[in-house]
């Protein structure tokens, strides 16, 4: 569902305590990659329990410009049909970073990939020297014609490559061009996401031979070929991470099925202490919370330390806390935009490099405020629910890249969440 979202505001009213239960469906991170999976047969792939969010639509969108017949059924995408273009639209490569893990699938199927450098959050430089490089070394050749990166290859062969950095998306781009190609590949110094392991699942029921995933080294043995298949992504960490975060500040009690508390554990135990309490029944968590946060120090990392895509929602969660507490991001060199936004709500933040210091004992209120990336929303989201007064919030067109009809999911908890076009 698009809509037109760049006039559309949230408009919040803070204060009120959330209760009740949400359902966690697949995660946006595991399944952009497992669509993006599908070009590697001809035959159907489909995941299931994709989100209703504008990320999903924009790769539905890539995978039909390159061809492919995409039907949507529900949650379910199902994908088929062979690609008959290599090269990714220009607007579609500027609507979402994810069309770059495109590169891997579609040189190792067509011999060929051809895409304009991807937009997608702007949170920082966002190079792709590993994913080229790791390419690079599995045969294909690398060029550039203007600002369109182009990758050839007859037929890719198996390497070793060493990542410099834990990359997601070039582990996930890497282990989708290895599967089919000739020999062995081992990636040293993968990244250990739960969403890499979900594509793997995907990959291996398609027939694909991979190991390691969810470890630092992952082997991939070379077949000759994939099939169709059904799979289901993991559960949407961060979605449940955001929705906890707004239970810690408004106070409340939520259920969350569907959630994995294994893939969650970096993310909650900054939550947990003497006012808030968390226990799993049945698979569905269930999450208390007083609203008296207690200050917690934070450090972002690659998993399965503190996820930075929940820098953001907890940022927003230490505004409320009772003293002084610190935030380092050491993921992406430029994502703090959130903060000026915070201190319009009376936030005390101070940055130093990388780390921000927050004040939480001043108390916040509602404000007038602009996201300008997704997960920054979701954090000015979460301050505003608990925030004194109304907010206004614009830029909506990034949170509904991941997050479903976000004043839904609030206003059902007893949020007072509602969506309404400004014109101007
Ligand atoms: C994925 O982005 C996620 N996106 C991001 O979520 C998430 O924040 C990030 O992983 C880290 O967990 C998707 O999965 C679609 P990276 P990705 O490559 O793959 C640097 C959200 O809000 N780097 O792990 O782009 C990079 O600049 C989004 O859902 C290079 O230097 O992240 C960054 O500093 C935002 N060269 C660091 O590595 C490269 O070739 C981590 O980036 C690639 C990455």
């Amino acid at each position: 569902m698009r809509t037109e979202n760049d006039c559309e505001r949230l408009i919040v009213n803070g204060g009120e305590p959330l209760v009740g239960s949400v359902i966690v469906h697949g995660a946006k991170n595991a399944v952009l990659p497992m669509l993006a999976a599908s070009v590697l047969t001809d035959e159907p792939v489909t995941v299931t329990d994709c989100p209703d969010i504008t990320d999903v639509t924009d790769m539905a969108g890539v995978l039909s410009a390159l061809g492919c017949r995409v039907e949507r059924e529900g949650r379910n995408i199902t994908v088929c049909g062979c690609c008959r273009s290599s090269e990714i639209p220009l607007a579609l490569a500027k609507a979402i970073r994810s069309s770059v893990f495109m590169l891997g699938p579609l040189v190792s199927r067509t011999g060929e990939a051809r895409m304009h450098a991807p937009g997608g959050c702007r949170i920082g430089a966002r190079p792709l020297d590993i994913h080229l490089g790791g390419l690079a070394a599995l045969g294909a050749e690398v060029s550039f014609d203007g600002d369109c990166v182009v990758c050839r290859a007859d037929k890719l062969r198996g390497a070793d490559i060493v990542l410099r950095y834990p990359s997601v998306g070039a582990t996930e781009n890497l282990v989708m061009a290895a599967v089919c190609a000739q020999g062995t590949t081992r990636i040293i110094g993968a990244a250990r996401e739960p969403e890499i392991v979900s594509l793997v699942n995907l990959l291996r029921k398609m027939g694909a031979a991979v190991r390691g995933e969810g470890t630092p080294l992952i082997t991939v043995e070379g077949v000759s070929g994939l099939q169709g298949a059904v799979c289901a992504p993991v559960p949407d960490r961060i979605a449940a991470g955001t929705v906890m975060a707004a239970v810690a500040v408004c106070g409340g009690r939520v259920e969350l099925s569907g959630a994995n508390a294994d893939h969650l554990g970096a993310v909650i135990s900054p939550f947990l202490g003497a006012h808030t309490f968390l226990v799993e029944h049945s698979g569905v968590l269930i999450f208390e919370s007083d609203g008296m946060l207690s200050p917690t120090d934070i450090v972002t990392g690659p998993y399965p330390l503190f996820p930075t895509d929940m820098q953001a929602p907890f940022m927003a969660c230490q505004c409320y806390a009772s003293g002084m507490c610190s935030m380092r991001e050491t993921v992406f060199e430029d994502r703090f935009a959130h903060i000026t936004e915070l201190r319009k709500m009376g936030a005390e933040i101070a940055v130093a490099g990388c780390t921000a210091y927050i004040d939480g004992s001043k108390g916040m209120h509602g404000a007038e405020v602009a996201a300008s990336d997704l997960r920054g929303g979701a954090g000015l989201t979460v301050a505003a629910l608990g925030a004194k007064g109304e907010s206004v919030i614009s830029g909506l067109r990034y949170i509904d890249r991941g997050y479903e009809r976000i004043e839904e999911l609030f206003s059902s908890l007893g949020g007072r969440v509602r969506r309404v076009r400004r014109d101007r």
